[in-house]
Order: structure tokens, then C-alpha cells, then sequence
């Protein structure tokens, strides 16, 4: 599995990614490694954006096909998008844009989509049937927002944990589930257990939500968490004989999402898997 060398030439498809700060991103890597894998004539670019209104306007003025969206402006750009999704508008956030349709090279309607809950779900899924599965959700930020509205597309039933109760009573009340105090969370059953928590984060490597005495009782073991990649918590997950997702799963899976909407093919999930691991390392 090789990456081809390609010419990118003056016909060539654009795309990007708008954040501030960008520079971090391993969205390039992967989809740059992806489009030359497919011989593909398109390019994908950081686009350092911090002023978000002119900058869809520049984004449809240079004929960019689509961008992903980043930190901070996954939730400001709902309001600059012309089509959303109706899971990315209950999520209220939006990580992917599609620009204009490939029958009608005029079309510069901006399609918003979220693709960090389908990128989730299809990590899990690899293990577990979500549909009538019990999981324990860690967190109440944008990212529990995000993944369990996206559970909840897929059929699953949730327990939501969180440090700061009214943060996580706030969530558990808009996505209808069960609140748990995150001390408390050895009284919960579930099959599946996933922490979008920073806990466990580099340099915080020795810190993990959840003791790992209770941990025996999932199957399955998601951390978006994907520095380092095997977080205290996988570690100890799997010693304790669980299934374990790391957090690389559902960066490359939620990419390959936003790659098919943007090209209508099938990702080259091993190759930019390879990029993903490499960078990472
Ligand atoms: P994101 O948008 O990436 O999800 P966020 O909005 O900053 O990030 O949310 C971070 C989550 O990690 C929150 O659920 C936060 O809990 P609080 O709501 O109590 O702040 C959780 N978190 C961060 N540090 C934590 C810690 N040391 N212990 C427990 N939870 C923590």
C-alpha cells in the first residue's frame, strides 16, 4: 500500500480545514495521503480562519468543494451554513461543509454536516451493535454533545457522567437520558463505556475518570483521548479484559466520513489510518 505521487494541476479540486489555531491539525495528513493514495486530482490546505463570516464567503468565492471545521468555530458556523443536518443542528455544531454539487458547477450552497458522532459510532460499531446497547457516557462538553446525540441516531440507551453536575444534568436533560454524579459511577451497568473527558490527556498521562475496578463490567472501551494513545484508561481497560477503541478510531473514521461526502467514494480508511499512526508516533 503505497502512496502515489500526483501532479496537482489547475483543474484540481480544493479543500482545507478552518480553525485557529490549525497548525496541529492531522486532517492534512490524512486526506492529502488519502486523495494521492486514489490518484485523486485535489488538494487539502490549513486555512488559519479567525474571522469566520468572510472567511465561508472566501471559501465559496474560491470555489473550495469543502472544509472541515475546528476548534472554535464548529458552533458559530451553524449560522453561516445555507443546508444543515438535522443530527449536526441537535448537536448545534458542525465539522464538515460541503460546497455546491458536482452536477451544477455554479451551486455554491453551503451544506453543514457533523461527521465527529459517525465517525464514533463506526469505531464502536467494529465491536458492538450500538442499537439497544447501554452506554456510560464520560463528559458534558461539545464532544458528549456531540457523540451522544449521535448514540442516540444509532439506538443506543445512554448514562451520562459528569464532574460538574449542572453542566451534565444540562446534557442528560436535552439528549432525555440519565444523569450520574462521575463519582458515583461504579453503581452503573452498561455495556459500553466512553470517555470524552481531557482526563488522561498528555501530560496528565497518569490520571485516569474512572477507577479501574469497575471497569471489568463493559465490553467495550471507547477514549477519544488520542495523546498519548493508549491512555491509563485503555490500559487498564484492557487488563481487565475489555474490548478497547483509542481515540485514533474515531479521528480517522469521522475523516473518512467527511472524505466520502465530499468525493461520493470510499475512503482508503488503511492508508490514512497508516498516516494517522505515523504522525501520532
Ligand atoms: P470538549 O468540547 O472537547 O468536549 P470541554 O467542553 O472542555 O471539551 O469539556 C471537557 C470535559 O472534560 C467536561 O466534561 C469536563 O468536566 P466539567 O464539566 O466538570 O468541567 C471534563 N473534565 C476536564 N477535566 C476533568 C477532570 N480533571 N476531572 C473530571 N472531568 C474533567
Amino acid at each position: 500500500m503505497t502512496a502515489e505521487r500526483i501532479t496537482i494541476d489547475g483543474a484540481a479540486e480544493t479543500y482545507g480545514i478552518v480553525g485557529n489555531p490549525v497548525h496541529h491539525s492531522l486532517s492534512p495528513v490524512m486526506h492529502n495521503a488519502a486523495f494521492a493514495f486514489l490518484g485523486m486530482n485535489c488538494v487539502y490546505i490549513p486555512l488559519p480562519t479567525r474571522d469566520l463570516a468572510q472567511g465561508v464567503q472566501g471559501l465559496k468565492a474560491l470555489g473550495f468543494r469543502g472544509v472541515s471545521v475546528t476548534i472554535p468555530h464548529k458552533e458559530e458556523i451553524v449560522r453561516y451554513v445555507d443546508v444543515l443536518d438535522p443530527v449536526a443542528g441537535r448537536i448545534g455544531a458542525v465539522n464538515t461543509l460541503v460546497i455546491g454539487s458536482r452536477e451544477d458547477a455554479a451551486d455554491r450552497t453551503v451544506y453543514g454536516c457533523n461527521t465527529d458522532w459517525v465517525g464514533a459510532n463506526r469505531a464502536l460499531e467494529e465491536h458492538i451493535a450500538l442499537a439497544g446497547s447501554r452506554v456510560l457516557l464520560l463528559g458534558a462538553g461539545g464532544s458528549a454533545r456531540a457523540l451522544g446525540y449521535g448514540l442516540l441516531e444509532a439506538g443506543a440507551e445512554i448514562v451520562l457522567a459528569n464532574r460538574t453536575a449542572d453542566r451534565g444534568e444540562e446534557l442528560a436533560g436535552s439528549l432525555g437520558c440519565d444523569f450520574c454524579p462521575l463519582d458515583e459511577v461504579g453503581n452503573i451497568e452498561a455495556d459500553v463505556l466512553v470517555n470524552t473527558t481531557s482526563v488522561g490527556m498528555t501530560p496528565a498521562v497518569d490520571k485516569t475518570p474512572i477507577e479501574q475496578r469497575f471497569l471489568h463490567k463493559f465490553s467495550v472501551v471507547m477514549d477519544i483521548v488520542y495523546a498519548p494513545l493508549t491512555t491509563r484508561l485503555l490500559r487498564e481497560a484492557a487488563a481487565a479484559g475489555c474490548t478497547v477503541v483509542d481515540g485514533l478510531s474515531m479521528l480517522l473514521y469521522q475523516g473518512a466520513a467527511q472524505f466520502e461526502l465530499w468525493t461520493g467514494r470510499d475512503a482508503p480508511v488503511e492508508v490514512m489510518r497508516r498516516v494517522l499512526r505515523e504522525r501520532i508516533k
